[in-house]
């Protein structure tokens, strides 16, 4: 059954990918290769099976005892759901548009800034839906770039999602020999001031339209993807990154208003970090607070958690049955200008002295005994130690 799934998944990955190569960008002779890392979302009700497939399988995300079958139960069973859930959304999810759109203008502004790394390539590898991360890499090889920057769409690092398209990186040159490109790794940016800015212009938006005699008791309540306890407690660090970006932009936004950090998207009967999101409006209500504006945090671009668990069942569903007053949702960044900046911003310091791979992302959770986290640790560490363009350092490695 997972064999014929994968089959008729992949005829229709095909026929995307076909669609997404006539989109592509077409820049002549890409010096400098910017990839960019997300999980990617089904862009029509066909991707929705191979999508949860991929996700329940992957145990970099997951954990599930018995998972190779227990896995594609749990995806087959819940796909009908999650299909009507991305119809209710327009029948698909946005963030290929945005995430290709950012790209375009990410690597504009980087032209402008370091035309001596010019002209610069963006490349999306998805992990989940095409186009998958071995598509990106095989385009940037054969583009002949002298450099990749390898860069983290998730801005708070964790080892269940950057951790894992990563480690789909270190799979794909598992079995081959590394090409001659300088590669090197953005795997977290949480406290971009640029980032902190756009959150900051997001919440304003949204206070503005409440009545100015409660605007400064408005609740503003970050929100990002829960993390299951047995990650937190193995070390991961995205609770502590998610919260250093509320800090950094609750510090940008200069309001006397209350805030909290929640977490949503639960998935599964085994306990994840809380408080979750539907929990705590239900509870403010009870105490009384009925004006609240929901922040997603930790997402970068609109997608079902944003458009449909935000959206449709938390702020519309949950807050009108517990009373809820006011409740509005900050956007996503998407294409806001001063979130491209901080995109830029983050590559171009990468570029111009940044490392080029971290210390802090070599090193590992305390409690992490996956061979496969050591192994990617090694590769990476190998994978951007190799500077092809300067021959002497190369032949030193
Ligand atoms: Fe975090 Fe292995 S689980 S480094």
């Amino acid at each position: 059954m997972l064999t014929s799934m994968y089959r008729h998944n992949s005829r229709i990955a095909s026929r995307w990918m076909n669609r997404v190569r006539l989109m592509s960008q077409s820049v002549e002779n890409p010096k400098t290769a910017i990839i960019l890392l997300n999980m990617g979302g089904p862009t029509t009700t066909d991707q929705v099976p191979d999508y949860l497939l991929r996700i329940m399988t992957d145990r970099d995300m997951i954990q599930l005892p018995v998972q190779s079958k227990l896995g594609p139960w749990i995806a087959s069973r819940r796909s009908e759901e999650v299909k009507k859930k991305y119809m209710e959304i327009g029948g698909g999810s946005p963030i290929y548009k945005w995430t290709d759109l950012q790209g375009r203008l990410l690597t504009k502004a980087l032209d402008q800034m370091l035309p001596e790394s010019a002209p610069h390539k963006h490349y999306i590898a998805f992990r989940y839906v095409p186009p998958f991360t071995e598509e990106a890499l095989n385009a940037v090889e054969k583009d002949g770039v002298k450099r990749a920057i390898i860069f983290s769409q998730y801005p708070q690092y964790s080892c269940a999602t950057t951790g894992s398209s990563l480690n789909a990186i270190a799979d794909f040159y598992k079995d081959r020999s590394l090409p001659k490109i300088k590669f090197s790794l953005i795997e977290r940016w949480a406290t971009n001031i640029n980032l902190a800015k756009v959150f900051a212009e997001m919440i304003k938006d949204k206070l503005q339209l409440f009545d100015e005699k409660i605007r400064d008791q408005v609740l503003i309540m970050f929100t990002a993807h829960s993390l299951p306890l047995k990650a937190v407690s193995r070390g991961d660090t995205y609770p502590h990154e998610v919260a250093a970006s509320v800090s950094a932009t609750m510090a940008q936004l200069s309001v006397p208003n209350p805030h909290r950090l929640v977490w949503q998207s639960k998935v599964g009967p085994l306990p994840w970090l809380q408080p979750y999101t539907d929990d705590a409006i239900k509870a403010y209500a009870k105490q009384g607070i009925k004006h609240m504006i929901l922040v997603p945090i930790a997402f970068v671009n609109e997608h079902i958690e944003t458009l449909h668990e935000l959206d449709i069942e938390y702020c519309d569903e949950v807050a009108k049955e517990a009373g809820i007053t006011q409740i509005e949702r900050a956007s996503a960044p998407n294409d806001h200008p001063i979130f491209i900046a901080a995109m830029a911003d983050v590559v171009a310091k990468h570029i111009n002295d940044g490392p080029s791979v971290s210390k802090q992302f070599l090193s590992r959770c305390p409690h992490c005994v996956s061979q496969r986290c050591k192994f990617s640790k090694e590769f990476y560490k190998k994978l951007c130690s190799t500077d092809y363009n300067q021959p002497e350092l190369a032949a030193k490695i």
